[in-house]
């Protein structure tokens, strides 16, 4: 038996093992395939509580001691009451638990919607031109897709400009260098964000990220919002993979060996309610909160 297939796609292997065609069905695919069509009663039970130890697959929950100081970065608890989860059979990959208070994800959320989506920065809709002005998150709710911050991507040519047009949001900044000094890796000095926003019936398809010049730094993912069905591979389609529920204000950190493997997000679950109790939070970026997924990743490009 091979326990390193940990939250084995049964059913994904087993439609991949039938099929003939090769050159198109992969595991990932199937596994992908599988989480994205299955309605409300859908099998999760191979999806992995991120919270919860198990040792018999080799998933750590342990909590986290660490004498970096993250209070003057915005809406983050205190460490102490950070846990970090880990996977033997992926090191590389970490996931530190629900990191940001309550407060904290709504005004994170906010600043996504309505100051980053601004102008100088990028968005889907400055690319494909159908809108030009200021206010795009008010004016367009869910037809914004994606952000670009610092150094903007190419999505066609796949690469970053020379050098960055911005700098980044400090809290940004800092968040990247508190995180990969408390999991002491090579310290990441973010130059770019990518922003994505997924309405309920939105996924991103499997990729890599392969594009920033400095492959050898963390990269750093955050979840806000609705939770997602997160699928993780290898370095090949066919590679096991992993589906993990990914929460809000949960940050997932891909590193070392862990840097460049396929992944991607089939499934967003709609199950969070947020309730502004400052009333600190617009009604709109509120009622996107309760419906849509937000997921910021932190990136080093030179
Ligand atoms: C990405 C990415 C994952 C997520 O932006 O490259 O993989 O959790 N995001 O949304
Ligand atoms: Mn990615």
């Amino acid at each position: 038996m091979n326990f390193s297939i940990r939250s084995v796609m049964t059913a994904a292997q087993d439609a991949y093992a039938q099929n003939d065609d090769s050159s198109k069905r992969s595991i990932f695919r199937e596994a992908f395939k599988f989480y994205r069509r299955r309605g409300k009663d859908a099998d999760l039970s191979n999806v992995l509580d991120l919270r919860v130890g198990n040792d018999y697959i080799g998933l750590r929950c342990v909590p986290v001691h660490s004498n970096v100081d993250v209070s003057h970065i915005p809406g983050l608890r205190p460490t102490n009451e950070w846990t970090l989860t880990t996977l033997d059979t992926r090191p590389g990959l970490y996931v530190l638990n629900d990191i940001f208070t309550k407060d904290g994800q709504l005004d994170w959320m906010q600043n996504c919607l309505l100051k980053y989506a601004e102008p100088p920065n990028v968005t889907n809709m400055h690319v494909d031109k159908s809108y030009f002005g200021e206010n795009v998150f008010v004016e367009k709710g869910q037809k914004l897709r994606w952000v670009t911050m610092g150094n903007d991507y190419n999505w066609t040519d796949k690469v970053y400009a020379d050098k960055p047009r911005d700098q980044m949001p400090s809290g940004m900044i800092d968040l990247g260098l508190a995180v990969s000094k408390i999991l002491q890796l090579d310290e990441l000095r973010v130059d770019a964000a990518i922003l994505n926003f997924y309405p309920e019936k939105s996924n991103l398809s499997p990729h890599v990220d392969r594009s920033e010049r400095s492959i050898e730094k963390p990269l750093i993912s955050i979840s806000l919002g609705q939770d997602a069905i997160y699928l993780t591979g290898g370095k090949t389609m066919d590679d096991p993979v992993d589906a993990l529920h990914l929460q809000s204000g949960d940050v997932l950190v891909m590193h070392g060996e862990q840097r460049l493997v396929y992944h991607g997000v089939p499934r967003i679950l709609a199950t969070r309610k947020f309730v502004d109790e400052r009333k600190a939070i617009n009604s709109k970026v509120l009622d996107y909160v309760n419906k849509c997924r937000i997921n910021i990743t932190l990136r080093q490009v030179d």
